[in-house]
Protein backbone atom coordinates (compact mmCIF):
# COMPACT_ATOMS: atom_id res chain seq x y z
CA UNK A 1 0.00 0.00 0.00
CA UNK A 2 1.18 3.37 -1.10
CA UNK A 3 2.24 5.41 1.86
CA UNK A 4 0.14 7.92 2.84
CA UNK A 5 -0.31 11.48 4.85
CA UNK A 6 -2.65 13.42 6.13
CA UNK A 7 -2.60 17.40 6.37
CA UNK A 8 -4.48 20.25 7.14
CA UNK A 9 -5.28 22.39 4.53
CA UNK A 10 -3.32 25.21 3.05
CA UNK A 11 -4.06 27.87 0.49
CA UNK A 12 -2.37 25.33 -2.37
CA UNK A 13 -4.08 21.84 -1.18
CA UNK A 14 -7.41 23.94 -0.64
CA UNK A 15 -7.45 24.68 -4.06
CA UNK A 16 -6.35 21.02 -5.26
CA UNK A 17 -8.86 19.54 -2.98
CA UNK A 18 -11.52 21.45 -4.74
CA UNK A 19 -10.18 20.10 -8.30
CA UNK A 20 -10.14 16.51 -7.48
CA UNK A 21 -12.33 15.04 -9.94
CA UNK A 22 -14.54 12.18 -9.35
CA UNK A 23 -15.71 8.52 -11.56
CA UNK A 24 -18.81 9.57 -13.96
CA UNK A 25 -22.05 10.00 -11.80
CA UNK A 26 -19.81 9.95 -8.42
CA UNK A 27 -20.86 13.71 -7.78
CA UNK A 28 -24.27 13.54 -7.17
CA UNK A 29 -23.68 11.30 -3.94
CA UNK A 30 -21.34 14.22 -2.43
CA UNK A 31 -24.06 15.76 -0.42
CA UNK A 32 -26.56 14.10 1.22
CA UNK A 33 -30.05 16.12 1.33
CA UNK A 34 -30.13 15.36 5.10
CA UNK A 35 -26.37 16.94 4.76
CA UNK A 36 -27.89 19.62 3.23
CA UNK A 37 -30.51 20.15 5.58
CA UNK A 38 -28.16 20.34 8.67
CA UNK A 39 -25.67 22.44 7.53
CA UNK A 40 -26.75 25.89 9.08
CA UNK A 41 -27.08 24.50 12.58
CA UNK A 42 -23.27 23.01 12.45
CA UNK A 43 -20.63 24.66 14.72
CA UNK A 44 -18.07 25.65 12.77
CA UNK A 45 -15.44 25.11 15.47
CA UNK A 46 -16.15 21.27 15.07
CA UNK A 47 -14.87 21.20 11.94
CA UNK A 48 -12.57 19.04 10.54
CA UNK A 49 -11.21 19.14 7.32
CA UNK A 50 -8.29 17.48 5.88
CA UNK A 51 -6.38 16.27 2.74
CA UNK A 52 -5.08 12.72 2.33
CA UNK A 53 -1.54 13.15 0.50
CA UNK A 54 0.50 10.55 -1.95
CA UNK A 55 3.71 12.02 -1.78
CA UNK A 56 3.36 15.44 -3.00
CA UNK A 57 0.19 15.11 -4.89
CA UNK A 58 -3.48 15.70 -3.11
CA UNK A 59 -5.54 12.54 -3.74
CA UNK A 60 -8.01 12.98 -1.45
CA UNK A 61 -10.01 15.25 0.97
CA UNK A 62 -12.22 14.07 4.23
CA UNK A 63 -14.52 16.28 6.11
CA UNK A 64 -15.37 15.37 9.81
CA UNK A 65 -17.46 17.39 12.57
CA UNK A 66 -17.57 17.06 16.17
CA UNK A 67 -20.06 18.47 18.66
CA UNK A 68 -20.88 16.46 21.31
CA UNK A 69 -23.85 18.71 22.21
CA UNK A 70 -25.50 18.33 19.08
CA UNK A 71 -28.92 17.90 18.98
CA UNK A 72 -29.55 14.79 16.44
CA UNK A 73 -27.03 12.16 17.47
CA UNK A 74 -25.92 11.43 13.92
CA UNK A 75 -24.49 15.38 13.82
CA UNK A 76 -22.04 14.66 17.07
CA UNK A 77 -19.16 12.89 15.88
CA UNK A 78 -19.43 13.01 11.42
CA UNK A 79 -17.67 12.22 8.76
CA UNK A 80 -19.15 14.97 6.48
CA UNK A 81 -17.90 14.47 3.18
CA UNK A 82 -14.87 12.21 1.53
CA UNK A 83 -13.82 12.23 -2.04
CA UNK A 84 -10.60 10.54 -3.58
CA UNK A 85 -9.78 11.38 -7.08
CA UNK A 86 -10.61 9.41 -9.73
CA UNK A 87 -7.31 7.94 -10.62
CA UNK A 88 -6.65 6.92 -6.93
CA UNK A 89 -9.65 5.40 -6.00
CA UNK A 90 -9.42 1.39 -5.11
CA UNK A 91 -6.12 2.04 -4.08
CA UNK A 92 -6.89 2.41 0.07
CA UNK A 93 -6.98 6.00 0.31
CA UNK A 94 -10.66 6.61 1.20
CA UNK A 95 -10.23 3.62 3.75
CA UNK A 96 -7.12 5.57 5.10
CA UNK A 97 -9.08 8.50 5.54
CA UNK A 98 -11.60 7.29 7.59
CA UNK A 99 -8.98 4.99 9.67
CA UNK A 100 -7.70 9.24 10.27
CA UNK A 101 -11.17 10.39 11.12
CA UNK A 102 -11.74 7.64 13.53
CA UNK A 103 -8.23 8.25 15.21
CA UNK A 104 -9.75 11.86 15.76
CA UNK A 105 -12.90 10.65 17.07
CA UNK A 106 -11.36 8.58 19.54
CA UNK A 107 -9.02 10.89 20.67
CA UNK A 108 -12.04 13.16 21.29
CA UNK A 109 -13.89 10.48 23.20
CA UNK A 110 -16.40 10.10 20.87
CA UNK A 111 -17.09 5.84 21.21
CA UNK A 112 -18.28 5.91 17.45
CA UNK A 113 -18.61 8.04 14.08
CA UNK A 114 -21.90 8.27 11.70
CA UNK A 115 -22.03 8.89 8.20
CA UNK A 116 -25.35 9.74 5.98
CA UNK A 117 -25.47 8.39 2.36
CA UNK A 118 -27.97 8.13 -0.52
CA UNK A 119 -28.72 4.64 -1.97
CA UNK A 120 -27.38 4.41 -5.74
CA UNK A 121 -25.51 2.87 -7.76
CA UNK A 122 -22.43 4.98 -7.87
CA UNK A 123 -22.88 5.68 -4.56
CA UNK A 124 -20.45 4.74 -1.65
CA UNK A 125 -22.39 2.75 0.02
CA UNK A 126 -20.04 -0.81 -0.42
CA UNK A 127 -17.02 1.18 0.79
CA UNK A 128 -18.71 2.25 3.80
CA UNK A 129 -20.23 -1.03 4.80
CA UNK A 130 -16.20 -2.41 3.74
CA UNK A 131 -14.69 -0.33 6.10
CA UNK A 132 -17.21 -0.94 8.86
CA UNK A 133 -19.72 0.84 9.05
CA UNK A 134 -22.97 -0.92 9.66
CA UNK A 135 -26.43 0.54 8.78
CA UNK A 136 -28.22 1.95 12.19
CA UNK A 137 -31.15 4.02 10.74
CA UNK A 138 -32.53 5.86 7.85
CA UNK A 139 -32.82 9.51 8.08
CA UNK A 140 -35.67 11.22 7.92
CA UNK A 141 -34.70 12.33 4.09
CA UNK A 142 -35.03 8.48 3.30
CA UNK A 143 -31.13 7.96 3.34
CA UNK A 144 -28.75 5.75 4.85
CA UNK A 145 -27.41 6.19 8.43
CA UNK A 146 -24.46 4.28 9.28
CA UNK A 147 -22.46 4.17 12.33
CA UNK A 148 -18.69 2.95 13.01
CA UNK A 149 -18.49 1.55 17.11
CA UNK A 150 -14.75 2.94 17.86
CA UNK A 151 -14.09 0.55 20.92
C1 LIG B 1 -16.25 6.32 -1.81
C2 LIG B 1 -14.77 6.67 -2.03
C3 LIG B 1 -14.38 7.78 -1.08
C4 LIG B 1 -13.93 5.41 -1.76
O1 LIG B 1 -12.56 5.75 -1.77
P1 LIG B 1 -11.42 4.72 -2.25
O2 LIG B 1 -10.12 5.32 -1.93
O3 LIG B 1 -11.67 4.33 -3.65
O4 LIG B 1 -11.71 3.46 -1.32
P2 LIG B 1 -10.61 2.39 -0.81
O5 LIG B 1 -9.68 2.09 -1.92
O6 LIG B 1 -10.00 2.89 0.46
O7 LIG B 1 -11.52 1.12 -0.52
C5 LIG B 1 -11.76 0.59 0.77
C6 LIG B 1 -12.64 -0.62 0.64
O8 LIG B 1 -13.91 -0.23 0.06
C7 LIG B 1 -14.17 -1.02 -1.09
N1 LIG B 1 -14.82 -0.19 -2.09
C8 LIG B 1 -14.51 1.09 -2.42
N2 LIG B 1 -15.32 1.53 -3.40
C9 LIG B 1 -16.13 0.50 -3.69
C10 LIG B 1 -17.17 0.33 -4.63
N3 LIG B 1 -17.57 1.32 -5.45
N4 LIG B 1 -17.81 -0.86 -4.67
C11 LIG B 1 -17.44 -1.88 -3.85
N5 LIG B 1 -16.45 -1.78 -2.94
C12 LIG B 1 -15.81 -0.60 -2.87
C13 LIG B 1 -12.81 -1.46 -1.58
O9 LIG B 1 -12.91 -2.63 -2.35
C14 LIG B 1 -12.07 -1.68 -0.28
O10 LIG B 1 -12.44 -2.91 0.28
P3 LIG B 1 -11.33 -3.95 0.80
O11 LIG B 1 -10.34 -3.11 1.61
O12 LIG B 1 -12.12 -4.89 1.62
O13 LIG B 1 -10.72 -4.50 -0.42
C15 LIG B 1 -14.52 7.09 -3.51
O14 LIG B 1 -15.03 6.11 -4.36
C16 LIG B 1 -15.12 8.42 -3.86
O15 LIG B 1 -14.48 9.48 -3.79
N6 LIG B 1 -16.43 8.42 -4.29
C17 LIG B 1 -17.09 9.62 -4.73
C18 LIG B 1 -17.48 10.54 -3.60
C19 LIG B 1 -18.48 9.94 -2.62
O16 LIG B 1 -19.43 9.27 -2.97
N7 LIG B 1 -18.27 10.24 -1.33
C20 LIG B 1 -19.12 9.76 -0.28
C21 LIG B 1 -20.16 10.72 0.13
S1 LIG B 1 -19.51 12.22 0.80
Amino acid sequence: MADFTLQELTAQTIVAANGLTLKPGQEAFLEPETYTHAEEGLDPAGSWPRVVMDGDRVVGYIMGTFDADAREEYLRAALWRIEVAEGAQGMGVGRFAVQALADEARARGFDRITVVWASGEAGPGAFFKAVGFQIVGQTPYGENLGALQLS
